[in-house]
């Protein structure tokens, strides 16, 4: 297994471009089952969980492959297998992604049920209700979901009881051809609901109020081919934004879009990072520790629960205490107890986590355990003196992109050890 070495302490300077969006692709990826002819994408990253959504449209029978400008190529007019089997399912729990469109499409879907995962119980309850809103019967059975609308899906007024992103996407990419009018109320705001809603546009879709908590959807018989693109990695931006304030640096992130990260800049700001943001591009200089600053995670436009990990590992070395409140997931404080190996000052109460600001954080051998988690360790290890040694790395790998590569460029010291993984470079699975 891959273990990733920093040798931290040096401040990080420089820029970096934000790789396509994990969480936007995931939902876009899915969505050409619903087409009826080949779907392009641009800015798809080379990550472990796009990879296995290949696989599972590819089991679908649908033909799957990158071109050599990386461009990615998916046509499911083959497909004829609507399930996404339990060994697919257990490594990612977004294949839910792929329940709506295919049952929308071949008026049956059958989906292993995903289990808990390390950030909290994680159920798909509210896409199942707003199923069968539509007309779907839904029947458990040896760990999978079977979804049955044989005379096609129909529109549906849903009220999600609270707000939930792939929910949100998978109805959404179900009334894009079911009969009559679909109105998701309380849905999910996040850019990446945006950027499906668009190109589902672009692909014939009559959608509007995305970006609200109103969504419309009018069904329309068919769904075209077409081209799409992958919006910026937020998360990521913000992510390598923190490397450079984390060390004291200098860091801009390029190709990225400042407009999707208001809540996290505020709060940077706040602790004292000089922000400048241009039309695509973010740059944050760190000359003075920062100040202990408070967050709630929340739906977009809150600050969202994927950088909490790591704008905690930015309050550990903050001057005073900060106070980190988790409303998203139940679990998601797996790095605590790591970051407290490297020196960290962190006691924990229910959803709440309270930061003391330490001086100086301390290198040490730690596990990732769950996606951002592990990127609130790498922050650790970049500002610790001495060498950390992160293992488990698997974890970092579904959501970050050459993630070591792209620190290395901002001067970071950081190698990964042993065996590579090669599996995304080239693949096809035509
Ligand atoms: N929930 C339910 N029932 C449901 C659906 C959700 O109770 O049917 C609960 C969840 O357990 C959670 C809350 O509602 O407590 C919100 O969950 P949501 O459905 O919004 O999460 P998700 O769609 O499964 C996506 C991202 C996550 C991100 C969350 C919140 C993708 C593929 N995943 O998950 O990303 O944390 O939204 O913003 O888009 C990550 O990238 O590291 C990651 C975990």
């Amino acid at each position: 297994m891959d273990k990733i070495i920093i040798r931290g302490g040096a401040p990080l300077s420089g820029s970096v471009a934000a790789s396509g969006a994990k969480n936007a692709a995931l939902p876009l990826l899915a969505a050409a089952i619903l087409a009826e002819g080949p779907v392009s994408y641009r800015r798809v990253p080379h990550l472990r969980d796009i990879s296995t959504m290949m696989t599972l449209l590819a089991y679908q029978g649908a033909h799957v492959h990158f071109d050599d400008q990386s461009c990615l190529h998916i046509d499911t007019r083959p497909a004829d297998k609507p399930e996404a089997p339990y060994e697919l399912v257990k490594t990612m729990r977004a294949s839910a992604l792929v329940l709506g469109p295919m049952l929308a499409r071949f008026g049956t879907a059958r989906v292993s049920l995903p289990g808990g995962c390390a950030i909290g119980a994680r159920p798909i309850d509210m896409h199942l209700k707003g199923l069968e809103a539509m007309g779907a019967s839904i029947d458990v059975s040896q760990g999978d979901v079977i979804a049955r609308a044989e005379h096609g899906l129909k529109g549906a007024h849903i009220m999600f009881d609270q707000v939930t992103v792939t929910g949100t996407e998978n109805l959404m990419m179900a009334a894009v051809i079911a009969d009559g009018e679909t109105i998701l109320d309380n849905a999910a705001r996040e850019p990446e609901v945006v950027n499906l809603a668009d190109s589902l546009r672009t692909l014939g879709a009559d959608i509007e109020g995305d970006g609200s908590n109103r969504i419309t959807i009018r069904g329309v018989n068919s769904i075209r081919a077409g081209d799409i693109e992958v919006i910026p990695d937020r998360i990521e931006t913000a992510t390598y934004l923190a490397a450079g304030i984390i060390t004291g640096g200098d860091v801009t992130v390029t190709d990225t879009d400042p407009s999707q990260l208001e809540a996290f800049i505020a709060r940077i700001r706040d602790a004292g990072v000089d922000v400048e943001c241009g039309r695509d591009t973010i740059r944050c200089r760190a000359t003075r520790r920062l100040s202990s600053v408070d967050i709630h995670t929340m739906p977009h436009p809150g600050f969202p629960t994927d950088l909490q990990a790591q704008f905690m590992a930015l309050m550990t070395t903050a001057e005073g205490t900060s106070i980190i409140c988790e409303t998203i997931f139940e679990n998601r404080f797996m790095h605590v107890q790591e970051l407290a190996r490297m020196g960290a000052d962190i006691s924990l109460d229910g959803n709440t986590a309270v930061v003391k600001g330490v001086p100086a954080l301390s290198a040490a051998p730690v596990m990732a355990t769950d996606l951002r988690a592990s990127a609130s360790l790498v922050l650790a290890g970049l500002a610790a003196e001495g060498e950390t040694e992160i293992s488990r790395v698997y974890h970092i790998d579904r959501g970050y992109e050459r993630i070591e590569e792209k620190l290395q460029k901002l001067g970071a010291d950081i190698e990964r050890h042993s065996g590579s993984e090669t599996w995304m470079r080239g693949v096809t699975f035509d």
